[in-house]
């Protein structure tokens, strides 16, 4: 591809603005790109979300596709069709449904990715298996290993069956509106504690699905040993089960959540390994398990 034809934002939450979009919607606009041109984004979760939204509001929508170079971007952020930016320090604040025309995965981009980045995407697809498919949840059990050393058999088997569970969810509850929620598994408690700690997304998501299990045994949902492999699987992908974190702090973030309503919150649960259930939970259950 001609190097005029490429055009490279920076990394991190901070980038992803209505400043890059407009940056970027200026180099096209200069390109005198028009209806025809293919927008195709190359990167992690920021670029695809980015190139996502550019290209479904340049002259109302061009095409796109996406080459996922992350974990978390193959197995998550790629699929499902959201894409947008953050705004006025909100997290994907504006943005559009839209779907590309297709999505690269490749086992090869992940051998450069840090640690911290591998676990990410580990902790999106221990949540794929844990609320929708038993089978790859026994199949990281028995595979972490060659998981955490990127054998690529593994890595495609394990990034195939995440985004067949995420499409499949997608299809049928493209805008949210219900069944969609399900993909938010250890997501409510995981934003107030990336929000609280600074705290990487997956390891943030790691200890919020471990307490979304403990939730999910005290109401009779889940068996204490399903709850521990949970966290024996988590912490065998180097996951945390657990953190340290003020826990008001911790709550009144997580009662800002967009998900409450009055005095109850919208709570992934799950009713047995691979099958999560959304159910209403006072805000006063999950102060006193949090407290616990
Ligand atoms: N649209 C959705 O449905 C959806 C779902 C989940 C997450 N997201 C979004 O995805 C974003 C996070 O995505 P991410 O975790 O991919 O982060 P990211 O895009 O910031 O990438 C993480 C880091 O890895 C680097 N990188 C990318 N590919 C690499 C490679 N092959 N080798 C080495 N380094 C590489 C990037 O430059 C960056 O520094 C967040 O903004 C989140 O909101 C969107």
């Amino acid at each position: 591809m001609p190097t005029d034809r490429i055009i490279q934002i920076g990394t991190g939450e901070k980038i992803k603005t209505l400043d890059t979009v407009a940056y970027i919607l200026k180099k096209l606009m200069e390109m005198e790109a028009d209806r025809t041109i293919f927008i195709l984004g190359i990167g992690g979760g920021i670029v695809c979300d980015v190139a996502g939204f550019v290209a479904s509001i340049y002259l109302r929508g061009v095409r796109f596709g996406f080459v996922s170079t992350t974990l978390l971007s193959q197995v998550d952020a790629s699929v499902g069709g959201k894409n947008g930016v953050n705004f006025e320090g909100y997290k994907n604040m504006v943005g559009v449904f839209n779907q590309p025309d297709f999505i690269i995965c490749d086992p090869v981009f992940l051998k450069t990715l840090p640690e911290k980045e591998l676990q990410n995407g580990c902790a999106e697809i221990v949540k794929h298996a844990a609320i929708a498919d038993p089978d790859l949840f026994t199949y990281l059990e028995t595979h972490y290993k060659e998981i955490l050393q990127l054998e690529r058999d593994v890595i495609e088997k394990v990034v195939y069956e995440s985004v067949k569970i995420k499409s499949e969810v997608v299809n049928r509850d493209e805008k949210e509106k219900g069944e969609r929620r399900r993909l938010n598994f250890g997501h409510t408690i995981g934003h107030a504690i990336e929000k609280v700690t600074g705290s990487a997304h997956g390891e943030a998501i790691s200890v919020g699905m471990c307490a979304a299990a403990k939730i999910s045994e005290k109401r009779g949902l889940l068996l204490d040993e399903d709850r521990a492999r949970i966290e024996r699987i988590l912490g065998n992908l180097k996951l945390p089960v657990q953190i340290s974190a003020d826990r008001e702090r911790l709550l009144d973030a997580m009662t800002r959540d967009k998900k409450r309503e009055g005095d109850r919150i919208h709570f992934v649960l799950l009713n047995g390994i691979g099958n999560a259930v959304v159910e209403e939970i006072l805000i006063k259950e999950l102060e006193a398990i949090l407290m616990d």
